[in-house]
């Protein structure tokens, strides 16, 4: 049985932590949410003061970055992994508007990227695991076995996020999370370093009509035609 490298990238709440999840469960692989780690430094910033609106301490944080401890652990109530930030399980906290809106301005730093991208690339040593994020085809795992890039349009994406955050302690508006998405997806994609782009051996997948099950049965197809004896 071979193991696999799956690489899922997208633009913002295109459902690739979803798809990701699902996928990981049908192969018996792991699931790592590249996301989470850029999400869990952006709060360690926020909680020490070292961001002012939109400038962030850049000395500051990178002297620090040896103190900051990021690993995953697998929750079996949720049956996935959950990303825990100097000890404390921080997986609801990141997903907060007040994360959302710096995220991008923290991974947009050079030193911050080449910390997380070393990370997941030791995640991704023993393979059998699926990795969602922004670069993961492109720069984290280039070699990936299988590399899908999920989109569809920001007004879609923005009503499903809507939606998740409903179901939270701290709603937004929908007019707030659309220009949240809008303001990442350009953040995203003209920074310097790994900026979000496909890369050019990934198979686009558009899911604005999809299910999450649909999504999940196309990809697999996918993967059983081309490695029959992954699973
Ligand atoms: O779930 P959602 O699509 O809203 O975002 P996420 O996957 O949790 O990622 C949050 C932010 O982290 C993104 O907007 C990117 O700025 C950054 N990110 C990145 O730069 N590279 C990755 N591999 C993953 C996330």
């Amino acid at each position: 049985m071979r193991k696999l490298i799956i690489a899922i990238d997208g633009y913002s709440s295109t459902g690739k932590s979803t798809l990701a999840k699902l996928l990981a469960k049908s192969l018996g692989y792991i699931h790592i949410d590249s996301g989470a780690m850029y999400r869990a430094i952006t709060l360690y910033v926020i909680e020490n003061k070292m961001i002012d609106g939109g400038n962030i301490d850049e000395e500051s944080l990178l002297n620090n970055l040896d103190s900051i401890d990021i690993h995953f652990e697998y929750n079996p109530e949720t049956q996935q992994n959950e990303v825990f930030l100097n000890g404390e399980n921080v997986e609801k906290k990141i997903r907060q508007m007040k994360v959302s809106s710096k995220v991008s301005l923290v991974a947009k730093i050079p030193e911050i990227r080449e910390h997380a991208v070393n990370l997941q690339r030791k995640l991704g040593e023993s393979k059998g695991i699926v990795m969602d994020g922004r670069d993961i085809g492109t720069t984290v795992f280039p070699k990936a076995d299988i590399k899908i890039f999920l989109t569809t349009s920001a007004e879609i994406r923005a009503k499903r996020r809507y939606n998740e955050l409903l179901k939270t302690e701290q709603p937004s508006t929908y007019e707030e999370v659309l220009e949240n998405i809008a303001e990442r997806d350009r953040t995203d994609t003209q920074r310097k370093v790994s900026p979000l782009r496909m890369a050019e051996d990934a198979i686009l997948v558009d899911n604005g009509e999809l299910s999450p099950q649909q999504t999940l049965q196309i990809v697999l197809q996918l993967i059983n035609e081309r490695f029959p004896n992954s699973h």
